[in-house]
Protein backbone atom coordinates (compact mmCIF):
# COMPACT_ATOMS: atom_id res chain seq x y z
CA UNK A 1 0.00 0.00 0.00
CA UNK A 2 1.25 3.24 -0.98
CA UNK A 3 -0.21 6.83 0.62
CA UNK A 4 -0.96 9.30 -1.86
CA UNK A 5 0.50 12.23 -0.12
CA UNK A 6 -1.09 15.40 -0.97
CA UNK A 7 0.88 17.46 1.60
CA UNK A 8 3.99 16.25 0.07
CA UNK A 9 2.94 16.59 -3.56
CA UNK A 10 1.02 20.23 -3.04
CA UNK A 11 4.08 21.45 -1.58
CA UNK A 12 5.82 20.53 -4.70
CA UNK A 13 3.51 22.15 -6.76
CA UNK A 14 3.08 25.49 -4.31
CA UNK A 15 7.29 25.82 -4.86
CA UNK A 16 7.00 24.91 -8.74
CA UNK A 17 4.40 27.91 -8.70
CA UNK A 18 6.78 30.13 -6.51
CA UNK A 19 9.69 29.15 -8.72
CA UNK A 20 7.34 31.20 -11.71
CA UNK A 21 6.48 33.68 -9.43
CA UNK A 22 10.06 34.68 -8.86
CA UNK A 23 11.04 34.55 -12.55
CA UNK A 24 8.03 37.05 -13.02
CA UNK A 25 9.29 39.60 -10.39
CA UNK A 26 13.05 39.49 -11.80
CA UNK A 27 11.32 40.19 -15.36
CA UNK A 28 9.35 43.52 -13.08
CA UNK A 29 5.98 41.53 -14.53
CA UNK A 30 3.34 41.64 -12.51
CA UNK A 31 2.35 38.93 -10.44
CA UNK A 32 -1.04 36.52 -9.85
CA UNK A 33 -4.00 38.33 -8.08
CA UNK A 34 -6.16 36.25 -6.27
CA UNK A 35 -9.40 37.82 -4.86
CA UNK A 36 -11.59 35.92 -2.14
CA UNK A 37 -14.98 36.52 -1.20
CA UNK A 38 -16.88 35.77 1.81
CA UNK A 39 -20.27 36.09 2.98
CA UNK A 40 -21.07 35.45 6.83
CA UNK A 41 -18.99 34.44 9.47
CA UNK A 42 -19.51 30.59 9.09
CA UNK A 43 -16.16 28.51 11.07
CA UNK A 44 -15.19 26.01 8.57
CA UNK A 45 -15.54 28.57 5.49
CA UNK A 46 -13.19 31.05 7.19
CA UNK A 47 -10.55 28.72 7.81
CA UNK A 48 -10.65 27.56 4.09
CA UNK A 49 -10.59 31.38 2.68
CA UNK A 50 -7.80 32.16 5.39
CA UNK A 51 -5.46 28.89 4.28
CA UNK A 52 -5.90 30.05 0.88
CA UNK A 53 -5.39 33.71 1.48
CA UNK A 54 -2.01 32.44 3.34
CA UNK A 55 -0.99 30.14 0.49
CA UNK A 56 -0.79 33.15 -1.62
CA UNK A 57 1.11 35.54 0.41
CA UNK A 58 3.86 32.33 0.66
CA UNK A 59 4.57 31.73 -2.99
CA UNK A 60 4.20 35.45 -3.63
CA UNK A 61 1.00 36.22 -5.15
CA UNK A 62 -1.21 39.33 -4.50
CA UNK A 63 -4.21 38.81 -2.31
CA UNK A 64 -7.47 40.29 -1.20
CA UNK A 65 -9.97 39.17 0.90
CA UNK A 66 -13.65 40.43 0.12
CA UNK A 67 -15.43 39.81 3.79
CA UNK A 68 -18.97 40.48 3.78
CA UNK A 69 -21.57 40.37 6.36
CA UNK A 70 -23.91 37.51 6.41
CA UNK A 71 -26.71 40.15 6.29
CA UNK A 72 -25.15 41.30 2.71
CA UNK A 73 -27.94 41.28 0.18
CA UNK A 74 -27.93 39.48 -3.35
CA UNK A 75 -28.36 42.59 -5.14
CA UNK A 76 -25.02 44.09 -3.00
CA UNK A 77 -22.77 40.96 -4.01
CA UNK A 78 -23.60 41.19 -6.91
CA UNK A 79 -21.99 44.65 -7.25
CA UNK A 80 -19.29 43.04 -5.21
CA UNK A 81 -18.66 40.38 -8.35
CA UNK A 82 -18.97 43.39 -10.76
CA UNK A 83 -16.32 45.60 -9.20
CA UNK A 84 -13.99 42.59 -9.15
CA UNK A 85 -14.67 41.48 -13.06
CA UNK A 86 -13.98 44.91 -14.02
CA UNK A 87 -10.61 45.08 -11.78
CA UNK A 88 -7.83 44.86 -13.81
CA UNK A 89 -5.67 44.32 -11.12
CA UNK A 90 -7.42 41.22 -10.00
CA UNK A 91 -6.16 38.01 -12.23
CA UNK A 92 -8.87 35.66 -10.69
CA UNK A 93 -11.37 35.20 -7.41
CA UNK A 94 -13.50 32.55 -6.04
CA UNK A 95 -16.91 33.07 -4.40
CA UNK A 96 -16.32 31.44 -1.00
CA UNK A 97 -19.83 28.75 -1.18
CA UNK A 98 -21.67 27.96 0.98
CA UNK A 99 -23.71 31.14 0.71
CA UNK A 100 -26.68 32.61 3.35
CA UNK A 101 -29.91 30.80 1.91
CA UNK A 102 -31.25 34.29 0.75
CA UNK A 103 -28.65 34.73 -1.96
CA UNK A 104 -29.01 32.64 -5.04
CA UNK A 105 -26.24 30.49 -5.70
CA UNK A 106 -26.49 29.65 -9.88
CA UNK A 107 -26.95 34.04 -10.04
CA UNK A 108 -23.81 34.58 -8.42
CA UNK A 109 -21.57 32.28 -10.49
CA UNK A 110 -23.01 33.48 -13.61
CA UNK A 111 -21.95 37.17 -12.34
CA UNK A 112 -18.40 35.79 -12.43
CA UNK A 113 -16.68 36.55 -15.63
CA UNK A 114 -14.92 33.17 -16.96
CA UNK A 115 -11.86 34.17 -17.52
CA UNK A 116 -11.49 35.34 -13.77
CA UNK A 117 -13.35 31.91 -12.65
CA UNK A 118 -10.63 30.11 -11.25
CA UNK A 119 -12.79 28.28 -8.83
CA UNK A 120 -14.08 26.79 -13.06
CA UNK A 121 -17.83 26.96 -11.34
CA UNK A 122 -19.25 29.53 -14.19
CA UNK A 123 -21.26 27.03 -16.43
CA UNK A 124 -18.95 28.31 -19.77
CA UNK A 125 -15.81 26.82 -17.65
CA UNK A 126 -17.71 23.80 -16.95
CA UNK A 127 -19.18 23.04 -20.20
CA UNK A 128 -15.41 23.67 -21.53
CA UNK A 129 -14.24 20.90 -19.16
CA UNK A 130 -16.77 18.36 -20.48
CA UNK A 131 -15.82 19.44 -24.00
CA UNK A 132 -12.32 19.03 -23.46
CA UNK A 133 -11.51 22.44 -24.63
CA UNK A 134 -9.60 24.69 -22.06
CA UNK A 135 -11.06 25.98 -19.56
CA UNK A 136 -10.85 26.25 -15.72
CA UNK A 137 -10.99 23.25 -13.53
CA UNK A 138 -12.34 23.29 -10.25
CA UNK A 139 -9.73 23.17 -7.95
CA UNK A 140 -10.34 19.47 -5.45
CA UNK A 141 -10.96 17.36 -8.36
CA UNK A 142 -8.05 18.80 -10.31
CA UNK A 143 -5.86 18.15 -7.43
CA UNK A 144 -6.86 14.59 -7.30
CA UNK A 145 -6.09 14.36 -11.21
CA UNK A 146 -2.57 16.11 -10.10
CA UNK A 147 -2.47 13.43 -7.26
CA UNK A 148 -3.41 10.45 -9.78
CA UNK A 149 -1.10 11.69 -12.46
CA UNK A 150 2.28 12.33 -9.79
CA UNK A 151 2.26 8.62 -8.46
CA UNK A 152 1.41 7.35 -11.83
CA UNK A 153 -2.05 5.81 -10.53
CA UNK A 154 -3.32 3.76 -13.74
CA UNK A 155 -6.64 4.84 -14.73
CA UNK A 156 -7.17 3.95 -18.30
CA UNK A 157 -9.70 0.97 -18.40
CA UNK A 158 -10.46 1.02 -14.97
CA UNK A 159 -13.47 1.28 -13.22
CA UNK A 160 -14.01 4.52 -11.23
CA UNK A 161 -16.72 4.91 -8.90
CA UNK A 162 -17.47 8.13 -7.64
CA UNK A 163 -19.84 8.38 -4.43
CA UNK A 164 -21.36 11.86 -4.64
CA UNK A 165 -22.83 14.48 -7.00
CA UNK A 166 -21.95 17.60 -5.73
CA UNK A 167 -20.71 20.56 -8.49
CA UNK A 168 -17.70 20.75 -6.29
CA UNK A 169 -16.62 17.29 -6.88
CA UNK A 170 -18.70 14.34 -7.70
CA UNK A 171 -20.04 15.58 -10.79
CA UNK A 172 -17.06 17.44 -12.30
CA UNK A 173 -14.28 14.56 -11.22
CA UNK A 174 -16.78 11.85 -12.73
CA UNK A 175 -16.37 13.90 -16.04
CA UNK A 176 -12.50 14.23 -15.89
CA UNK A 177 -11.86 10.52 -15.13
CA UNK A 178 -14.43 9.51 -18.24
CA UNK A 179 -12.25 12.30 -20.36
CA UNK A 180 -9.69 11.39 -22.88
CA UNK A 181 -6.45 11.38 -21.93
CA UNK A 182 -3.77 10.27 -18.37
CA UNK A 183 -5.32 10.61 -15.95
CA UNK A 184 -8.69 9.83 -17.89
CA UNK A 185 -9.93 7.12 -19.92
CA UNK A 186 -11.39 5.59 -17.07
CA UNK A 187 -15.16 3.47 -17.07
CA UNK A 188 -16.85 5.89 -14.73
CA UNK A 189 -20.17 5.22 -12.18
CA UNK A 190 -21.26 7.96 -10.62
CA UNK A 191 -23.33 7.42 -7.30
CA UNK A 192 -25.57 9.28 -5.26
CA UNK A 193 -27.87 9.55 -2.27
CA UNK A 194 -30.48 7.69 -4.58
CA UNK A 195 -28.16 4.90 -5.80
CA UNK A 196 -29.52 1.07 -5.16
CA UNK A 197 -26.83 -1.51 -3.35
CA UNK A 198 -23.96 0.78 -3.54
CA UNK A 199 -21.84 -1.77 -2.04
CA UNK A 200 -22.74 -3.69 -5.38
CA UNK A 201 -20.51 -0.58 -7.08
CA UNK A 202 -17.78 -0.54 -4.98
CA UNK A 203 -16.60 -3.97 -4.52
CA UNK A 204 -15.89 -3.87 -7.37
CA UNK A 205 -14.33 -0.31 -7.98
CA UNK A 206 -10.95 -0.08 -9.06
CA UNK A 207 -10.93 3.13 -8.21
CA UNK A 208 -12.97 4.52 -5.88
CA UNK A 209 -13.72 8.57 -4.89
CA UNK A 210 -15.49 9.34 -2.13
CA UNK A 211 -17.14 12.88 -1.65
CA UNK A 212 -20.06 11.85 0.62
CA UNK A 213 -19.28 13.87 3.99
CA UNK A 214 -20.17 10.88 5.81
CA UNK A 215 -17.24 9.94 8.54
CA UNK A 216 -15.63 6.57 7.97
CA UNK A 217 -18.25 5.39 5.81
CA UNK A 218 -16.28 2.80 3.45
CA UNK A 219 -15.38 0.06 5.21
CA UNK A 220 -12.72 -2.71 4.16
CA UNK A 221 -16.10 -5.01 2.96
CA UNK A 222 -17.10 -2.77 1.02
CA UNK A 223 -14.06 -2.88 -1.68
CA UNK A 224 -12.45 -5.13 -3.22
CA UNK A 225 -8.24 -5.90 -3.09
CA UNK A 226 -6.42 -3.42 -4.29
CA UNK A 227 -7.86 -1.12 -4.78
CA UNK A 228 -7.23 3.03 -5.25
CA UNK A 229 -9.11 4.93 -2.83
CA UNK A 230 -9.49 8.84 -2.76
CA UNK A 231 -11.27 10.31 0.38
CA UNK A 232 -12.66 13.64 -0.11
CA UNK A 233 -14.66 13.53 3.15
CA UNK A 234 -13.41 16.38 5.42
CA UNK A 235 -16.22 16.50 8.54
CA UNK A 236 -15.68 17.77 11.56
CA UNK A 237 -15.93 15.94 14.65
CA UNK A 238 -16.04 16.93 18.08
CA UNK A 239 -12.88 15.69 19.75
CA UNK A 240 -12.20 17.23 23.15
CA UNK A 241 -8.53 16.19 23.13
CA UNK A 242 -7.49 18.07 20.71
CA UNK A 243 -6.70 21.94 20.89
CA UNK A 244 -9.32 23.30 18.66
CA UNK A 245 -11.76 21.03 20.11
CA UNK A 246 -12.84 18.76 16.94
CA UNK A 247 -10.78 16.81 14.36
CA UNK A 248 -10.99 16.02 10.62
CA UNK A 249 -12.15 12.78 9.77
CA UNK A 250 -13.11 11.48 5.98
CA UNK A 251 -15.67 9.33 4.36
CA UNK A 252 -13.15 6.20 4.57
CA UNK A 253 -12.05 3.79 7.70
CA UNK A 254 -8.36 4.34 6.76
CA UNK A 255 -7.46 1.66 9.79
CA UNK A 256 -9.57 -0.93 7.73
CA UNK A 257 -9.36 0.08 4.20
CA UNK A 258 -6.10 0.94 3.63
CA UNK A 259 -5.22 -2.79 4.40
CA UNK A 260 -6.53 -3.52 0.65
CA UNK A 261 -5.72 -1.00 -0.99
CA UNK A 262 -2.90 -0.30 -3.34
CA UNK A 263 -2.59 3.17 -3.22
CA UNK A 264 -4.81 5.77 -0.45
CA UNK A 265 -5.01 9.20 0.67
CA UNK A 266 -4.84 10.23 4.03
CA UNK A 267 -7.64 12.49 6.27
CA UNK A 268 -6.20 14.99 6.68
CA UNK A 269 -3.00 15.53 4.29
CA UNK A 270 -4.66 13.76 1.40
CA UNK A 271 -6.60 15.69 -1.25
CA UNK A 272 -7.52 18.73 1.50
CA UNK A 273 -4.17 20.47 0.22
CA UNK A 274 -4.47 20.16 -3.12
CA UNK A 275 -7.29 22.01 -3.54
CA UNK A 276 -5.44 25.02 -2.31
CA UNK A 277 -2.52 24.06 -4.18
CA UNK A 278 -4.32 24.00 -7.70
CA UNK A 279 -6.53 27.11 -6.82
CA UNK A 280 -3.12 28.97 -7.17
CA UNK A 281 -2.30 27.30 -10.21
CA UNK A 282 -5.50 27.76 -11.58
CA UNK A 283 -4.63 31.53 -10.95
CA UNK A 284 -1.58 31.90 -12.43
CA UNK A 285 -2.88 30.41 -15.36
CA UNK A 286 -5.64 33.25 -14.99
CA UNK A 287 -2.87 35.40 -15.24
CA UNK A 288 -0.96 34.10 -18.19
CA UNK A 289 -3.99 33.77 -19.99
CA UNK A 290 -4.57 37.30 -19.30
CA UNK A 291 -1.17 38.91 -20.42
CA UNK A 292 -1.42 36.99 -23.81
CA UNK A 293 -4.83 38.29 -24.14
CA UNK A 294 -4.13 41.69 -23.53
CA UNK A 295 -0.82 41.41 -26.08
CA UNK A 296 -2.66 40.07 -28.58
N1 LIG B 1 -16.67 25.42 -0.61
C1 LIG B 1 -16.17 24.16 -0.49
N2 LIG B 1 -15.25 23.95 -1.45
C2 LIG B 1 -15.15 25.07 -2.16
C3 LIG B 1 -14.35 25.47 -3.28
O1 LIG B 1 -13.53 24.71 -3.83
N3 LIG B 1 -14.53 26.74 -3.72
C4 LIG B 1 -15.43 27.58 -3.16
N4 LIG B 1 -15.54 28.79 -3.67
N5 LIG B 1 -16.18 27.25 -2.14
C5 LIG B 1 -16.03 26.01 -1.64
Amino acid sequence: MEILDGKKISNQIKDEIAAEVSKMKTRREKVPHLAAVLVGDDGASLTYVGSKVRACERIGFESTLVKLPASTTEEELLKEIEALNSNTDIDGFIVQLPLPSHIDEQKVLLAVDPDKDVDGFHPANFGKMALEMESFIPATPYGIMELLDRYNVETSGKHTVVIGRSHIVGRPISILMSRKGNPGNSTVTLTHSRTQNLEAFTKNADIIISALGVPNFLKAGMVKDGVVIIDVGITRVADDTTKKGYRIVGDVDFEEVSKKASYITPVPGGVGPMTIAMLLKNTLLARTRQKVRINK
